[in-house]
């Protein structure tokens, strides 16, 4: 018997212009990831409508998100790319997942409980927004969701809708395991701090060279004199080699000896990050809006088939389907 591969499935959140901090902690995993497995990519659109209410923004968001993962690796031949509000099965089998779970448990969830600390406006859509996930991964047969720390609730939340489903409706969906990737840690920004969009301490990893260049030479550096060695352990452009740089150990060694000081060791980084991305990003410059747009339309194809096939054995159990 042909050994079947098990099943992937992701949700992926629009998220604007990446950095090499994304690039790093989110994007290579996956990619190295993927692969193994039959796996599925989905844009969470209409999760993404919770929050976003520009219809600009979230078309332009749905086409960079796809540009962005294919750009990194994916190969839409190896995965089904595809985007949620394309195929209404998950938006119907959520409605029968909140038909079976209570209101106290969806307060439960962090992402609602955070906004509501907040002060913030939660609409009804956030505070089901577990249970379109649940449909989300439970649609598939999905054997591994591979995620970021923040949704692991989320993942719970799966299980538990499959698990109520099953109990009342007798076996239907499989029970999905979280991956949490190992972490690569935490990238730092050019002032040291947790390199994130909304600390304005960013490398662009699709930036122009010298977009990429001007970033890496405003990294914060001590007053240590040049000739003096310097520290592998502090300095932030070493932490950044540490992801870029091949021949790491020369450098540790010119780093401990004084034979490098922060200006040449910052161009070498520059280059080095520049010749990592600079096929990606070459790659996201030629792949076209309608190239996209085709392989969310095949990707559409696949999912809604499988899908379709997983609503129909619902409807019967839940006792809807008539004829
Ligand atoms: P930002 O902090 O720029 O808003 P996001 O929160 O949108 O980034 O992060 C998207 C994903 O990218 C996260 O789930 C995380 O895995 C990864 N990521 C973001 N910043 C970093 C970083 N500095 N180091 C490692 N991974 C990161
Ligand atoms: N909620 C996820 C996030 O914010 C995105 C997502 C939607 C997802 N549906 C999913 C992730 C299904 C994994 C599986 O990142």
């Amino acid at each position: 018997m042909a050994d079947e591969k098990k099943r992937l499935f992701t949700g992926l959140q629009t998220s604007g212009q990446l950095h090499i901090g994304n690039y790093l902690g989110a994007l290579k995993p996956f990619v190295e990831l993927y692969g193994e497995y039959e796996s599925y990519l989905m844009v969470a659109d209409y999760h993404a409508l919770t929050s976003l209410k520009d219809p600009k923004q979230l078309t332009g968001g749905i086409v960079d998100v796809v540009a962005d993962y294919v750009a990194a690796g994916v190969n839409p031949a190896q995965a089904t790319i595809f985007k949620q509000s394309d195929v209404p099965e998950h938006t119907e089998l959520a409605w029968i997942f909140d038909c079976l779970v209570s209101v106290p448990f969806l307060q439960q969830a962090h992402a609602y409980k955070d906004k509501v600390a907040k002060g913030l406006e939660a609409n009804a859509g956030l505070f089901t927004y577990p249970m379109l996930m649940a449909a989300d991964i439970l649609l598939y047969d999905t054997d591994i969701v591979p995620v970021g720390e923040d949704q692991r609730q989320h993942i719970e939340y799966a299980r538990e809708a499959a698990a109520k489903f099953n109990t009342a409706y007798g076996e239907t969906f499989k029970e999905p395991k979280e991956h949490i990737p190992e972490s690569v840690g935490t990238i730092p920004g050019v002032d040291g701090k947790k390199m994130s969009k909304s600390y304005g301490n960013t490398i662009p990893l699709f930036g122009t060279d010298d977009a990429i260049r001007a970033a890496v030479m405003s990294i914060k550096t001590d007053s240590t004199a040049v000739g003096a060695p310097l520290d592998t352990d502090k300095d932030i452009t070493f932490a950044l080699h540490r992801h870029f740089t091949p021949n790491l150990a020369e450098i540790q060694k010119r780093y401990n000896d004084g034979t490098i000081g922060y200006k040449e060791s910052k161009e070498l980084l520059a280059h080095n990050i520049i010749a990592t991305v600079a096929p990606m990003r070459e790659k996201r410059a030629a792949l076209s809006r309608e190239a996209v747009i085709q392989i969310l339309k095949d990707g559409a194809e696949v999912a809604r088939a499988r899908a379709s096939e997983k609503m129909k054995e619902v409807r019967q159990k839940i006792g809807v389907a008539l004829y």
